[in-house]
């Protein structure tokens, strides 16, 4: 075989044995680089005559261009395997379904409060809404809980450096004054004044964290002042609304004398169902009574001739009994696999 054959031949040997982009190109210097044979060759053609020249030159150029196509053959299959080999490496299962998308859905206790408010709407009740950072006076003063009183002690909480008498509110209570000011405001140039029928929901803040206690937690306050309202519109309205939220006429309502500054005579409201898990077990979910004439005062009702009743729920409680959850800190963990349970 003729030298220049030879070359090609060996320059196909020598690039199949590359097994990687970096050892062909070293295997091409060795042919077509600078001082490679290919190259040498053609600097040799200076020597030669013109004829002879002319012939050479054709010929050695010849095995360059079968050098350069072995090489475009051997770096492409090169390329193709590099690209199998990562595909087969990062395998994908097109057959796998997909992950979809997930749509949100209400968290528990805001399905609650939506449900308590759509029935109090629905026996004329407005929905209000107060601060959460509120004022000592809102929170306790007009609460008929002046400073020193001992019942603040229940209610221990955040208070905020620098703000004069401001703190996170302890319970929606603060929104019966605000509701009552705000409604005296708006009537006080009419003829007349209508009852005054609301309901706060939201989010109030305490010392305390256990099962069943979050330091942050939900309450709906619950208001009616009017002319003629009594202890038996009270007892009437909580007696639905617990018949209604449940949606079962299987549950017992007990109101057990108790004791708050702001009203008078008050009560603890507990229910029991009739059946189910909690068969025959007392729970109390919320507080309530005929409210202070001290308070009706602060809110600018003359309690002469005005009564009226009030109430505190836990709803966080009520989503607790409704779903059978057994822990209060569920709610506020923030845990997908929780909360997906409820959409
Ligand atoms: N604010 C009370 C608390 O958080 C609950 C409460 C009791 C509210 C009696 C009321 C009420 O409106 O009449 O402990």
């Amino acid at each position: 075989m003729d030298q220049l054959d030879q070359l090609v031949a060996q320059a196909g040997i020598d690039f199949a044995a590359a097994a990687d982009g970096a050892a062909l190109e070293t295997a091409k210097a060795r042919y077509l680089g600078k001082g490679g044979s290919i190259t040498e060759l053609l600097k040799g053609l200076g020597k030669l005559g013109a004829d002879a020249r002319k012939a050479a030159g054709a010929e050695i150029n010849k095995a360059k261009t079968a050098i350069e196509a072995q090489l475009n053959a051997r770096r492409d299959a090169l390329q193709q395997a590099a690209l199998e080999a990562q595909l087969a490496a990062e395998a994908l299962d097109v057959t796998l379904p997909g992950r979809g998308a997930s749509t949100g859905g209400l968290h528990p206790v805001v399905r609650t409060l939506e449900r308590v408010e759509q029935l109090f709407r629905s026996i004329g009740f407005d929905v209000a809404e107060g601060p959460e950072i509120e004022t000592d006076f809102y929170n306790f003063t007009a609460l008929n809980t002046p400073a020193n009183h001992p019942a603040r002690s229940m209610h221990d909480t955040f208070y905020l450096e620098n703000g004069e008498g401001v703190l996170l509110r302890t319970h929606t209570s603060p929104v019966q004054i605000r509701a009552m000011q705000a409604h005296v405001e708006a009537y006080k140039d009419r003829p007349a004044m209508p009852e005054l029928r609301v309901i706060a929901p939201g989010r109030v803040y305490r010392v305390d964290s256990d099962a069943t206690h979050s330091p942050m937690f939900h309450q709906v306050e619950g208001l009616w002042v009017g002319e003629s309202v009594s202890f038996a519109d009270l007892k009437g309205v909580v007696a639905d609304f617990l018949r209604s939220f449940f949606e079962s006429d299987d549950l017992q309502v007990r109101f057990r004398p108790s004791f708050f500054p702001f009203t008078e005579p008050s009560a603890e409201i507990d229910v029991a169902f009739m059946s189910g898990a909690l068969k025959g077990r007392w729970l109390e979910i919320a507080g309530c009574g005929m409210v202070h004439p001290n308070v009706l005062r602060y809110g600018g009702f003359d309690p002469e001739r005005y009564t009226g009743f009030a109430f505190g729920m836990g709803p966080d409680r009520l989503t607790m009994l409704r779903y059978g959850v057994n822990d209060l800190r569920l709610f506020f963990e923030g845990d997908l696999r929780f909360l997906g349970q409820f959409r």
